[in-house]
């Protein structure tokens, strides 16, 4: 079914048929054409960050950057659900167009440059939400704020929406927030985490609940900056990294359409890439922190080569894109 919808939907802009999607699955919430998406996966346990997941395959951020289709999506199987990314205030992203179909190589090329209607909106949705899988909140820094400053932008997040997550994911990778990608290095993580680590304490005092927090990277990172980064997790007690954020790589859709849009890559040809970080990372970590794999994933096999990398954890988002909520169950099913 899923193949002749997608044929439908990829006659349009693929931010159109987004928002429409991310309406539509909001909409029949809780009513009984909810039962058109909803799928039974078996229950396949794992415990990653202290936490327990009915199966270790999630959503990865930025589908639904607000929260609003969470019950929805979660009753196509997932695990987990990544929101976000929210920033403290309300921003617009970039000029469209900002989202591009490489549909030969089954990729996506994106500069949104993190639009969203602000943290306190995500959190009213995630209030009302009844998902009883992990939800996971990923968060990021206002595009106007210096990033000398990121760091609050972080904090403030982490105030509001601590109560209320499963984990929190800081996003330090995505290419589209000019200078973001800074704070995967040197002194600038350092201090990050550091005071990452002492508003999780802070909060773990008021809530009287510990929230783990997991550090989302970039695939673009070389062999000395991973190993450099994995030091500072495990230094800082990070309790999970997410491998990885999109690429800016264009070797392998050379020639195709859209390879020359300026954003990150996902999909199929980021999926090597993301998986020899995974590898690289889990020699270096030596299972001091979890991974959560995601790039690319498009199979059950895709997704056990994540798992056998490294990753405790899986996310999809272009592959599900690509393939539909059957991709959840072919992968849930057999893992
Ligand atoms: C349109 C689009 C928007 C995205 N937005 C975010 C985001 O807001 N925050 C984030 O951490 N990752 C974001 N990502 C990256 C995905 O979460 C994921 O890390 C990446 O796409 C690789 O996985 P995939 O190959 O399965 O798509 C986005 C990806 C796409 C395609």
């Amino acid at each position: 079914m899923y193949p002749l919808i997608r044929n439908v939907l990829f006659q349009f802009d693929p931010e159109r048929v987004h928002e429409f999607t991310i309406q539509l699955l909001h909409r029949i919430a809780h009513t009984p054409l909810e039962l058109l998406v909803r799928q039974s996966v078996p229950t396949k346990p794992v415990t990653c960050m202290g936490l327990s997941f009915n199966n270790p395959l999630g959503l990865a951020a930025g589908l639904d950057k607000d929260g609003e289709c969470i019950d929805t999506l979660g009753a196509m199987g997932f695990g987990h659900i990544e929101v976000g990314t929210v920033t403290p205030r309300p921003q617009p992203g970039n000029d469209k167009p900002r989202l591009f179909r490489v549909v030969e190589a089954e990729g996506l090329i994106n500069r949104m440059g993190f639009n969203n209607r602000g943290v306190d909106y995500l959190v009213e949705n995630v209030k009302k939400a009844r998902f009883g899988g992990v939800l996971g909140i990923n968060i990021g820094k206002n595009k106007d704020t210096p990033v000398e400053q990121g760091k609050e932008d972080y904090l403030i997040c982490m105030d509001k929406v601590y109560s209320h997550a499963g984990y929190i994911a800081i996003n330090i990778s995505s290419p589209n927030t000019p200078g973001l990608r800074t704070l995967q290095y040197g002194d600038a993580l350092d201090d990050l985490l550091q005071s990452v680590k002492n508003k999780q304490s802070e909060l773990e005092q008021r809530h009287q609940k510990y929230v783990p927090v997991a550090v989302k990277i970039a695939p673009d990172l070389s062999d000395d900056e991973l190993i450099q980064i994995a030091d500072s997790l495990v230094r800082h007690n990070i309790d999970g990294v997410i491998a990885t954020n999109t690429t800016l790589d264009r070797q392998l859709i050379q020639g195709l359409n859209h390879c020359g849009q300026t954003g990150g890559l996902s999909g199929l040809p980021l999926q090597s890439r993301s998986t020899e970080v995974i590898r690289r990372l889990s020699l270096e970590l030596n299972g001091r922190l979890p991974i959560i794999g995601v790039g690319g994933i498009d199979s059950l096999i895709s997704a056990r080569e994540k798992m056998v990398a490294g990753a405790t954890l899986i996310q999809i988002y272009s592959g599900f894109i690509f393939h539909g909520p059957r991709l959840i169950k072919d992968i849930v099913t057999y893992i």
